[in-house]
């Protein structure tokens, strides 16, 4: 019954002057984001946790190019610059215009083209990132019949980090499994270095771990107060267990002058080392760093995306 009734407001309502007829292809970027806090609150009955993040949208992005191709069979034909990646429903961005069909109740066909520039396994949101992308470009190419709302509920479908994707602000507080969102003042434009060692760390399996992780000795630096934030990760424990690589590395990040603080994105593995000078005093960090991890980590350079 209630099923029916969202069936029948949504035909009403929100499909009224939609779009399907093919069109031209749009662009859309898919920034990355950081976690500069997370802290873990509790294991939930349906298997998630409960948690405080705050997380904020970083000037390193993928570029989403999508077009619809009118009624059809309802398929999404996709092509991805890393031939890693899934371009079947296995991929995020492919999964949410699937969902947008389903949703809308039509048999759309889609194209997509995703150039990444984001890791994956990297704690950076690089798939929720598309997903958000594919959502509102898909909404905007068919004329916008679902509301901000129900784009939300739909991102939210789809992973707990979707919707913060689907914000206009750079900078949000979440809770709940992290998709309960309020937009916070982010007035900084932090220096970055991104490290992304050639692993990745599956964001199930640090969940499933972090109960019985044990507190990783903290370096005496790691708590010093940051007007932009905790800098804490519970997620650090299961991770710096198991890849003792990361452990080591922010030691060392901590130990330089240039490094204000440093810490695990998300579930790892990228490390964030915060600068204090601007980005043009990190290079010789930089080289320091590629050193230590080895010509197979990926250092980015950038800055966090500044909102008042
Ligand atoms: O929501 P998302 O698909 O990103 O989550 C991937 C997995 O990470 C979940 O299946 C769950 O095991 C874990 N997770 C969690 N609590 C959260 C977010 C994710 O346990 N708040």
């Amino acid at each position: 019954m209630r099923a029916c009734c969202r069936a029948w407001s949504v035909h009403d309502e929100t499909h009224f002057g939609m779009n399907t007829s093919p069109s031209t292809w749009i662009s859309r970027q898919c920034p990355a984001k950081i976690n500069l806090s997370l802290r873990i609150l509790g294991k939930r009955p349906d298997g998630f946790h409960d948690l405080e993040t705050r997380m904020v949208k970083v000037a390193l992005s993928d570029e989403l190019k999508l077009r619809c191709l009118g009624q059809g069979s309802g398929q999404v034909q996709c092509c991805c610059s890393d031939a890693s990646l899934p371009v079947d429903a296995g991929n995020l961005a492919v999964r949410a215009l699937l969902l947008m069909n389903q949703e809308l109740g039509q048999a759309l066909d889609w194209e997509l083209e995703l150039h990444k520039r984001i890791p994956h396994g990297a704690g950076l949101g690089g798939g929720s990132s598309n997903a958000a992308a594919a959502l509102r470009a898909g909404n905007e190419v068919l004329g916008q019949p679902l509301r901000r709302q129900r784009l939300m509920e739909l991102a939210a479908q789809l992973g707990s980090d979707v919707p913060f994707f689907v914000l206009d602000e750079n900078a949000a507080e979440a809770r709940g499994r992290g998709e309960i969102l309020t937009p916070i003042s982010f007035p900084w434009s932090l220096p970055l270095l991104l490290i992304k060692p050639p692993f990745g760390v599956s964001t199930p399996w640090a969940y499933q771990h972090w109960a019985q992780s044990l507190p990783w000795p903290q370096h005496p630096r790691a708590a010093e107060p940051q007007a932009w934030g905790s800098a804490v990760n519970d997620l650090e424990n299961p991770v710096f267990a198991k890849h003792r690589l990361l452990p080591a590395l922010k030691a060392m990040l901590l130990d330089r002058p240039e490094v204000a603080t440093a810490m695990m994105s998300g579930s790892g593995s990228t490390m964030i080392a915060v600068l204090r000078e601007g980005l043009g005093e990190a290079l010789s960090l930089r080289a320091a760093v590629q050193e230590f991890c080895g010509p197979q980590t990926q250092v980015e350079l950038c800055g966090s995306l500044q909102e008042r």
